[in-house]
C-alpha cells in the first residue's frame, strides 16, 4: 500500500496523524493510544504528560516501531530527518517524499527501522535496564550504536563514546568505558543511557521520564546537556514527564495526555497561564508553584481506568467535576481551538454534535 504524501508545510521533525495502539487480550482490546495528532518542529522540545497508565510510553515506544508483536498500530508517523539524501540508508532515501517518510509503511523488525531506531531516533527509557544488556559493557554498548550509524572505525567510534560519556559527567570515563551496567550506580546508568542516544545525533530524541532516577542537582545538569545538545543538533525532544516544573523549565509546547488521547495542547507558557480542560487544570493545582520542583499529579481524584471496551464518550467523564451529563458521557470529543496554537477536547469548548438527534423529539 502506498503511503498517503506529507502534510504541506512538513518542516516539522516529526508529525503524527491519528496514530492508535491497542492491545488484544481476552476481556477486549486496550486502546493505550486512541487516536492521537503529534507534531515537534526542529529543535524544539514537546513535553508528553499525564498521569501513570495514559499512554505516554507506549506512545515514544510506537514512534520507534518497539510494541509488542500483537499490538495493533495505525495512522500516520511522518518523520522528516533533516539530513543530506546522501547521509541516509538508499532503502530510506527510496521511500521518502521530499525528504519525509511515514514510519509505519516499514515493517518494526525491518533493515529500514533499524536505521531509523538508533539512528535517527533514539529513545532514553524510563527503565535503564530495559536499554542495557547486562552482558556487555558499557562502551561496547555504545560503540555498536555507534558503529552502526555512524563510522565504521573502532579506534573512532571508542572516542566519540569516551567524549559523549565524559558530556553526561561520568568521570574517569576511559576506564568506566570498560565496565558493566551492574558496576554503574542507578544515575550513573541513566547517563550512560544518554550517552548512547545522544552518540548519533538523533534528528528525534524521546526521552521517556530520563531524569526520574536521578538526584535534583544531577537532574538539572542532565536537563542542561540535553538543552546543549539540542542546540548543537537541532534535534526535537519529545519529553515524556511527569514532573510539572520540569515541564515548565524545558518544553517549548506541552501536549496534555489522559486515557489514549491528546486533551489539550499548547504553547508551555499559555498552558500554564490559560489551562482549559478540567484535567489540565487538575495537574495544575497539583504544583506547588510554577517552577517549583518536583510538582507531582497526585491531587486528581480517582485513578484512569484501563482504556478497556469504552465507547465513544470523553475519557475524563467519570472523575471531572465540570462534566455534562448526557452530553460528554455519549459521544467522543472533537477537538477545537482555544487560541493561537492552543487546542482542547472538551464539550465545554465546543457544542456536541446534533446530527444523531431524533428530529421529531
Ligand atoms: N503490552 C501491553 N499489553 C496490554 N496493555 C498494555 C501493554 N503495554 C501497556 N499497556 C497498557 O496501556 C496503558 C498505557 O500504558 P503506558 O505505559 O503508556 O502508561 P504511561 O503513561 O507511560 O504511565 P507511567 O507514567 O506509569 O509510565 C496502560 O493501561 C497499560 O496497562
Ligand atoms: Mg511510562
Amino acid at each position: 500500500m502506498r503511503a498517503a504524501s506529507p502534510l504541506p508545510g512538513a518542516r516539522k521533525a516529526l508529525e503524527v496523524r491519528n496514530l492508535r495502539v491497542g492491545f488484544p487480550t481476552e476481556e477486549g482490546m486496550v486502546q493505550a493510544v486512541g487516536g492521537i495528532d503529534l507534531e515537534i518542529e526542529r529543535g524544539r522540545t514537546l513535553a508528553l504528560v499525564g498521569e501513570s497508565g495514559c499512554g505516554k510510553s507506549v506512545t515514544g515506544r510506537a514512534l520507534m516501531a518497539l510494541q509488542p508483536k500483537h499490538a495493533e498500530v495505525s495512522g500516520e508517523i511522518w518523520l522528516t530527518p533533516g539530513r543530506q539524501e546522501a547521509q541516509l540508508d538508499r532503502r530510506l532515501r527510496a521511500s521518502s517524499e521530499n525528504g519525509s517518510f511515514n514510519l509505519l509503511q516499514f515493517k518494526p523488525g525491518g533493515k529500514e527501522m533499524r536505521h531509523v531506531r538508533g539512528g535517527l531516533i533514539s529513545m532514553i527509557f524510563q527503565e535503564p535496564m530495559t536499554a542495557l544488556s547486562p552482558l556487555h559493557t558499557i562502551g561496547d554498548q555504545i560503540m555498536e550504536n555507534i558503529l552502526l550509524h555512524r563510522t565504521k572505525n573502532r579506534k573512532e567510534a571508542r572516542s566519540i563514546a569516551l567524549e559523549m560519556m565524559e558530556r553526561v559527567g561520568i568521570g574517569n570515563a576511559q576506564r568506566r568505558l570498560d565496565q558493566y551496567p551492574h558496576e554503574f550506580s542507578g544515575g550513573m546508568r541513566q547517563r550512560a543511557m544518554i550517552a548512547m542516544a545522544l552518540s548519533c545525533q538523533p534528528a528525534l530524541l524521546i526521552a521517556d521520564e530520563p531524569t526520574t532516577a536521578l538526584d535534583v542537582t544531577i537532574q538539572a545538569q542532565v536537563l542542561e546537556l540535553m538543552k546543549q545538545l539540542q542546540h548543537e543538533l537541532g534535534m526535537a525532544i519529545l519529553f515524556i514527564t511527569h514532573d510539572l516544573g520540569v515541564v515548565a523549565e524545558t518544553a517549548d509546547e506541552v501536549a496534555v495526555m489522559y486515557l489514549g488521547r491528546i486533551v489539550e495542547r499548547a504553547p508551555v507558557r499559555e498552558l500554564f497561564r490559560n489551562p482549559k480542560h478540567p484535567y489540565t487544570k487538575g495537574l495544575m493545582r497539583s504544583i506547588p508553584r510554577i517552577g517549583g520542583v518536583g510538582g507531582r499529579l497526585a491531587s486528581i481524584e480517582g485513578t484512569v481506568p484501563l482504556p478497556l471496551n469504552r465507547p465513544p464518550m470523553c475519557g475524563f467523564y467519570e472523575r471531572c467535576s465540570e462534566r455534562i451529563e448526557g452530553v460528554c458521557n455519549r459521544q467522543d470529543v472533537p477537538e477545537s481551538d482555544a487560541g493561537p496554537g492552543h487546542k482542547v477536547r472538551c464539550f465545554l469548548y465546543s457544542e456536541p454534535e446534533k446530527k444523531g438527534d431524533n428530529p421529531h423529539e
